[in-house]
């Protein structure tokens, strides 16, 4: 397939953390198709190669790499390989992330140690090379990172959400500092997202009548949208901000829930169909 001159990645290079599957893969797709090569970087070596036929597909080169965020030898050679492999860097996804289970009772020094180290510390320093890079290159290159609603919307996984709030406030620092280079950095926060082994990708079945905005799980395709406006030059004036995407999920606060029936009936009087979203308590 020839590229298209017109696409907004076209020939441009995108490092995709966690790209093996879920929304990673999602993003690497999205990417290819608007013209970008792809590094799918993961540690999960049966999926990754799906990702690259996928990418592959649209006509672009996908390069496939083993690389744990959480080791600092694995960081540099992905930057090291697509550099080698495209020649240069000018958008990185930190999208890898994990949530070990626990509340604040329960976590384990390893526990924390495993989510920081992935979710945190492993963004921070592949941000940092990147950027180097750039810099060094003279590319306006775009950082976009991955957190989740659990940073402002506690789960009973402290770790994750100290995690996660600190990767946006990583943002905003990066976006201060790089801005004069020309690089931007922003954060997508996600919220009920349907993926294999939650909800599998493709079913027709994503109905969540917690999530106000269509009684659905969001998708991963949804992300890698916004993810790409985010990479873009149809966000070229937006740098240091983060995006919640999660269909109101994270508004309906205990509040909003008890004064459904409330609501319902007020709907009713005004003539209108009562459409109260989320669950009865
Ligand atoms: N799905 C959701 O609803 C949701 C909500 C909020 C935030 N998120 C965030 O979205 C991102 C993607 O998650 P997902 O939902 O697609 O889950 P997922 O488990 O399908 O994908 C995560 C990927 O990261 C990889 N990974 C894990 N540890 C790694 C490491 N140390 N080094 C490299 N790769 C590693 C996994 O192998 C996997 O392929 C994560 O950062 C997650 O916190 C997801």
């Amino acid at each position: 397939m020839e590229a298209q001159t017109s696409l907004p990645l076209n020939g441009q290079v995108a490092i995709v953390t966690g790209a093996a599957k879920g929304i990673g893969r999602a993003l690497a797709i999205k990417f290819a198709q608007a013209g970008a090569d792809v590094l799918i970087a993961d540690i999960d070596q049966n999926e990754m190669p799906a990702t690259a036929r996928a990418v592959e597909a649209t006509g672009r080169r996908a390069q496939v790499i083993r690389a744990d965020m959480r080791l600092e030898a694995d960081i540099d050679a992905m930057v090291d390989t697509a550099l080698q492999v495209f020649g240069r860097i000018d958008v990185v996804v930190n999208n890898a992330g994990i949530n070990a289970p626990g509340g604040f009772l329960g976590v384990s020094r390893q526990d924390i140690r495993s989510v920081f180290d992935t979710d945190l510390i492993g963004p921070f320093f592949l941000s940092q090379r990147c950027a180097r890079e750039m810099i060094t290159l003279g590319i306006e290159g775009r950082i976009v990172c991955i957190s989740s609603i659990h940073s402002v919307v506690p789960a009973y996984c402290p770790h994750y959400s100290a995690a996660k709030i600190g990767l946006e406030q990583l943002v905003i620092d990066m976006a201060l500092e790089l801005a004069p280079y020309g690089i931007r950095a922003n954060c997508i926060r996600p919220g009920g997202i349907a993926i294999r082994g939650r909800t599998e990708i493709g079913s027709p079945d994503v109905s969540n009548p917690h999530i106000p905005l269509e009684g659905r799980s969001g998708l991963p395709t949804e992300v890698a949208e916004l993810a790409l406006f985010l990479a873009t030059d149809a966000s070229r004036y937006i740098t240091g901000t983060t995006v919640t995407i999660d269909g109101a999920l994270s508004r309906m606060t205990y509040s909003a829930l008890t004064r459904r029936k409330t609501l319902a009936r007020e709907q009713e009087n005004l003539g209108f169909p009562a459409r109260i979203p989320g669950p009865i308590l």
